[in-house]
């Protein structure tokens, strides 16, 4: 049970890394300004009853994470889990890096990836500068600055948005109260660096975890952050996940988090669908990913803003995508969702 000096603690954490995250932002709009002005992203102008709005919903995110830490679901140490020295080092190599990601923008190159990336082992929609990032997810440097990039980019929210699967997931988990926690296979799908899976770890301490990546880089970058954690280290598979190389029903819960939005909306489906195709009967999926026109009309601004400064081809037609049908054309049963700042989460369980 975590006191009131944790919870300020954690507060002025959330506030430190908003307050840095803006900070980085603003100061990287302004230098690009002044050094590659032709490659500014033109964005729409932020009403300022959207950054209210914004701000409390960033605000009851924090509550609510600190709320499910303080029911047990998972232990008030996740809340300030986080390699610190190590991204403090790393931070001037995001600096470093981003005049290359001005160029890319400026020059709309979106196939610059490393020379050795063997094309005919990726899907065609893989091989991009997702976000105009160096070298797409095809590299160690890629795979070293991933973390921190996104840490910026939400403002310190991003694995307090990644533990809202777990509540969906504990609650599916249920079903199956009366099997040894150790007997619980949990599958995380897109794990990149393997942050979700830490979550997980933090809130099923005896579970087998699994995650799959398409990046080999990625999951290296996994192998050595969750090498560290106490417990069973995660499996860790490359693989695609329109495709997993699985046997069917092998996993009692599958997580997937920030995937959906880069993905062409064919194989959205088919990675629903094979998620549904490695759970048991009476097996979860939680799904992860931004908000939605539909269910956040008044964050459209931020959602074409970030469309336009980061590439995200597949991203205007993921937010007006329905989610709940493609899971109900998988075969998913009490299907919920709900809406976490930028982030949407929905539950199905594959009937038994
Ligand atoms: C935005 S990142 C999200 C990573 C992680 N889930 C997180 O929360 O940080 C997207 C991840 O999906 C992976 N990915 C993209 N398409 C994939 C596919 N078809 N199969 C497996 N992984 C894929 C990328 O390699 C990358 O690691």
């Amino acid at each position: 049970m975590a006191d009131p000096l944790t919870k300020l603690a954690y507060q002025t954490l959330q506030n430190g890394k908003g307050l840095l995250g803006l900070v980085h932002k603003e100061a990287s709009t302004r230098l690009m300004n002044l050094l590659a002005p032709d490659g500014v992203p033109s964005t729409v102008p932020v009403p300022p009853r959207m950054l209210q709005d914004l701000r409390a919903s960033m605000d009851r995110l924090h509550q609510l994470d600190w709320e499910e830490a303080e029911r047990g679901l998972y232990p008030s140490s996740l809340l300030f889990d986080a390699p610190w020295l190590d991204w403090a080092a790393r931070y001037p190599l995001v600096w470093l890096d981003t005049p290359r990601t001005w160029s890319r923008r400026q020059e709309r190159n979106i196939r610059d990836l490393p020379k050795d990336v063997d094309h005919s082992a990726y899907p065609d929609y893989y091989l991009q500068n997702f976000h105009h990032q160096t070298d797409g997810y095809l590299s160690e440097t890629s795979a070293s600055l991933y973390d921190l990039q996104v840490e910026i980019l939400f403002n310190g929210t991003a694995d307090p948005m990644r533990r809202r699967v777990l509540g969906p997931l504990l609650l599916g988990l249920q079903t199956f109260g009366e099997r040894p926690s150790g007997q619980i296979r949990v599958l995380d799908v897109a794990t990149g660096t393997g942050r979700t899976l830490r979550q997980l770890r933090g809130a099923l301490p005896q579970a087998q975890l699994v995650g799959l990546d398409l990046s080999h880089a990625y999951l290296r970058q996994a192998n050595r952050w969750l090498s560290q954690l106490p417990g069973e280290l995660p499996q860790l598979v490359q693989g695609n996940a329109e495709a997993m190389p699985f046997i069917d029903g092998g996993f009692e819960a599958v997580t997937c988090v920030f995937l959906l939005h880069e993905l062409p909306p064919e194989a959205r489906q088919n990675v629903i669908d094979d998620c549904y195709r490695q759970l048991v009967p009476g097996g979860t999926l939680v799904l992860a990913d931004s908000v939605q026109l539909a269910d956040s009309p008044q964050f459209e601004v931020a959602m074409e803003n970030f469309r336009r400064v980061f590439h995200e081809p597949y991203y205007p037609d993921y937010i007006r995508d329905d989610i709940d049908q493609r899971l109900q054309s998988a075969g998913f049963e009490a299907i919920t969702a709900s809406s976490h700042f930028m982030t949407r989460v929905w539950s199905g369980r594959k009937p038994r």
